[in-house]
């Protein structure tokens, strides 16, 4: 008995505190205003990512969806908004709500609950902002794959921030050098990026699994190579600012139309009276990949001198059934269609019937953030989810 209770102490001291909410900020440290004067530029370049929007008031797609999910399985929205929030908004103050939390709940008597005040707290307006990744202490890699998010980190003490130079000097704040940042930055992604399941234990999608490693960091292409420039405008040498290498704070990604320019390879050809269409996949990870209900669209025109004789369209995405057999979201899903996205480091051919006249075909390929079904299963009244961003055209000669 003893011997178990010292492996437990043992064990726990091990592991530290993965998994404990993060420390309540301060004003000094309260968001990225206060990153600003010194840190202009990256507090710019962020501001316009995604990561800036992982908030429910920010992103229509994330906030109906929470909706959904709440109204389906019957979960409270606030305690859905919690089990989110683990990545979404990994600042929260509370990282688990209890069944006695949805009884108040239920009975409008949760008001000034802590619940209630974790989720109004104006910390979490920016969702995965500067605080959420520099303030890490410690990525608890070595947790079993479904602790994600806030379950796998530990955290600094406000103020102090983890970066990626041994060298550096701030008078506003600590620093602390770490590996997850400054050696293997994907480290830090994969809490987040990886493993996320559905109500039913369902792994929609799962980045690290499907990570070929090509020694590019995801921070190459998401952020930017790193270049020279300045990492503080503060003038810290000899009245200047001090020269460093950096990397750009844009986390662009499936939102932004140019990253789609080239991001697959399309090609085309004629082989035993068919059409076959070749997407090949350059990059590290599936594309579509991240977030499930994406969708790849191929566009089919047959033309005849410069008329257009048939049109053909085929959609690459995925379908989720609930556990009773009904189309639903990802984040419900019991089942799900096959998985037609673009294998990492790979390519898929698919085949297309050829017409009769046609003697020039034009193939285009483009991306949507949201399929037809999820699309209308969420009632989304922004335009950006339904766009068509082009990837690539093909023409073919006959
Ligand atoms: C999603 C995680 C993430 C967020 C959010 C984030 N950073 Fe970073 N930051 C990184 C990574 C990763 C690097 C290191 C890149 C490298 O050197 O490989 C970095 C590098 C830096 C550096 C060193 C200079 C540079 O550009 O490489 C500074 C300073 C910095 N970040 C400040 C900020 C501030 C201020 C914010 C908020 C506006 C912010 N970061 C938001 C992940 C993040
Ligand atoms: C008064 C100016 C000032 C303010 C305000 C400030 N910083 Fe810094 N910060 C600096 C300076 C100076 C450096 C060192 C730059 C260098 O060595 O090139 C630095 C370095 C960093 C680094 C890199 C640390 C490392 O060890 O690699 C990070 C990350 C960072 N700051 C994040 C933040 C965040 C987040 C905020 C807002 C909460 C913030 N800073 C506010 C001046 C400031
Ligand atoms: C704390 C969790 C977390 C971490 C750490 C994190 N991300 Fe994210 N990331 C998210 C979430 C959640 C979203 C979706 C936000 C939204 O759309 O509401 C996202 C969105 C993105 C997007 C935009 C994708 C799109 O569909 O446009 C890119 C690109 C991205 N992350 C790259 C990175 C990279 C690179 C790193 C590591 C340096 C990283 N992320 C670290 C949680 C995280
Ligand atoms: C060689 C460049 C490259 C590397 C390395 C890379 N990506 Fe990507 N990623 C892309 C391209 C190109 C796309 C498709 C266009 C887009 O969505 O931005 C993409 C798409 C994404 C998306 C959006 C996917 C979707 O369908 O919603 C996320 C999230 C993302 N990447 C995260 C990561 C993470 C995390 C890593 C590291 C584990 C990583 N990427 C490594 C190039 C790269
Ligand atoms: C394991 C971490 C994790 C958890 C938990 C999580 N998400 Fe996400 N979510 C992500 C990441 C990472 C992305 C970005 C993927 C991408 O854009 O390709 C994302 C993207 C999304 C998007 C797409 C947003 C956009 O702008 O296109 C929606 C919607 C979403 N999540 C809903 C939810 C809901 C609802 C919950 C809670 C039931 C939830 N997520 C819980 C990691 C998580």
């Amino acid at each position: 008995m003893r011997i178990v209770f010292v492996a437990i102490l043992f064990i726990s001291s091990l592991f530290g505190a993965a998994g404990e909410a993060a420390p309540e900020l301060n004003k000094k440290f309260h968001d990225s205003s206060r990153c600003k004067p010194c840190h202009a530029q990256i507090v710019k370049e962020w501001s316009g990512s995604y990561h800036a929007k992982s908030h429910f008031k920010n992103n229509e797609y994330l906030r109906k969806s929470m909706k959904y999910v709440g109204r389906k399985s019957r979960k409270s929205d606030n305690a859905v908004k919690v089990e989110c929030a683990t990545c979404h908004n990994p600042r929260i103050a509370v990282t688990e709500v209890g069944a006695d939390y949805e009884i108040m709940s239920v009975m409008k008597l949760d008001k000034g609950s802590k619940v209630n005040k974790a989720l109004e707290s104006d910390e979490l307006n920016e969702g995965i902002n500067c605080l959420v990744c520099h303030n890490v202490k410690k990525v608890h890699s070595e947790l079993d794959e479904s602790k994600r998010g806030v379950r796998r980190l530990e955290w600094n003490k406000v103020g102090e921030m983890s970066g990626p130079y041994k060298n550096a000097n701030s008078p506003y704040h600590k620093t602390h050098y770490r590996d997850f940042i400054g050696k293997d930055p994907k480290e830090l992604c994969f809490v987040c990026h990886a493993n996320d399941r559905s109500t039913e234990n369902v792994i929609f999608t799962d980045m690290k699994k499907e990570y070929s490693e090509t020694g590019k960091q995801c921070a190459d292409c998401h952020m930017s190579p790193k270049k020279e420039g300045f990492a503080s405008n503060l003038p810290i040498e000899n009245s200047k600012p001090k020269k460093r290498m950096i990397r750009e704070h844009g986390f662009v990604g499936a939102h932004q139309a140019w990253m789609w320019d080239g991001a697959l390879h399309l090609n085309a050809k004629v082989k035993d009276k068919k059409l076959l269409v070749t997407l090949k996949n350059d990059n590290p990870h599936n594309i579509p990949s991240g977030f499930g209900a994406r969708e790849l669209i191929i566009d089919v025109e047959y033309q005849s001198g410069s008329k257009i004789i048939e049109r053909k369209h085929l959609s690459l995405t995925r379908h989720y059934k609930d556990k009773r057999g009904k189309p639903t979201i990802p984040h419900l899903a019991k089942e799900m269609s096959k998985d037609m996205s673009i294998p990492a480091n790979g390519s898929r051919t698919f085949s297309l019937p050829l017409v009769k006249g046609a003697g020039m075909i034009v193939v285009t390929l483009s991306y949507r953030l949201v399929n037809d079904e999820v699309h209308k299963l969420l009632g989304l009244k922004e335009p950006q989810w339904s766009e068509k961003k082009l990837i690539d055209r093909f023409n073919l000669r006959l």
